[in-house]
């Protein structure tokens, strides 16, 4: 049986466990390295110069300590910033999580579509372009949330975290102007969709959430093409930065397949 390929995930932390999740379900037979650079995070906090300092180094001595065949870069704050330098530096294909605002403008009927995002990402001159190429008529309405990344990092580790906080960090997704309102949220964060539930109960009147994760899972099956190796042998590793794991094995597991990642 020929070695399983090898997927590396990168995040500022556990947001791309959302990514993960849907990679996993369609590559079950992969060897996983997720990476959470959880001693810099919320990178969303952080000015441009000193995460391309930060992520561009760091990638490369993951990738010439594992090796692996695709790495996938997990991070909308990132991606958006760091995807040009990394192509440019090192030869492993990668895959980028960029704000899904082409799907979500090509489907909005009422021609009102948000996009929230952290901080950083919402100011990106890649959103922007995204957004002029892409709006296809409609109106966007760009919302950096300071802290949603940190609230769902805290809710998946079992804190308590109040509705307010939340919709606090979301009402300025749903506008109304005249008879149009929102109907299409891009989740431009993938820590978001851990809190995917909560946002659905949580919204003024119901919205197509957008999470790109099933695209990118697409996306990263195109390029590596077919599957090799056995899903019983296919291992699993997951790095914090700090040293300090943040989450119970039995927790991760669930993003994992049902593996126990070392
Ligand atoms: N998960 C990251 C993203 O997709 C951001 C969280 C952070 O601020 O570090 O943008």
């Amino acid at each position: 049986m020929p070695a399983s390929q090898t997927i590396l995930l990168f995040d500022s932390g556990l947001g791309g466990l959302t990514v993960l999740r849907e990679i996993v379900r369609v590559r079950p037979t992969a060897r996983y390295i997720y990476i959470a650079d959880d001693a810099f995070f919320p990178y969303g906090h952080h000015d441009e110069a000193h995460i391309i300092a930060r992520v561009v180094p760091l990638v490369g001595e993951l990738i010439a300590a594992h090796t692996p065949d695709l790495v996938v870069i997990a991070c909308n704050t990132a991606s958006t910033l760091v995807l040009a330098h990394l192509r440019a530096a090192y030869k492993t294909p990668f895959v980028g999580t960029v704000p899904a605002i082409k799907p979500a403008c090509a489907s909005s009927k009422s021609r009102r579509v948000s996009v929230l995002g952290t901080r950083g990402t919402v100011k990106r001159e890649y959103t922007q372009a995204l957004i002029r190429d892409f709006a296809n008529g409609c109106r966007v309405t760009l919302v950096g949330s300071a802290d949603l990344a940190s609230l769902a990092e805290a809710a998946l580790r079992g804190e308590e975290v109040g509705d307010a906080a939340l919709l606090a960090e979301i009402a300025p997704c749903f506008v109304e102007d005249g008879k149009a309102r929102t109907d299409t949220v891009v989740l431009a964060c993938t820590h978001y969709p851990l809190l995917m539930e909560r946002l659905i109960r949580l919204a003024p009147w119901p919205v197509d959430w957008i999470d790109p994760a099933p695209a990118i899972a697409r996306r990263v099956v195109e390029l590596l093409g077919p599957a090799r190796g056995d899903v019983a042998a296919a291992d699993a590793e997951l790095i914090f930065t700090s040293g300090k794991p943040q989450l119970s094995s039995k927790a991760l597991a669930a993003f994992f397949g049902g593996r126990i990642p070392a």
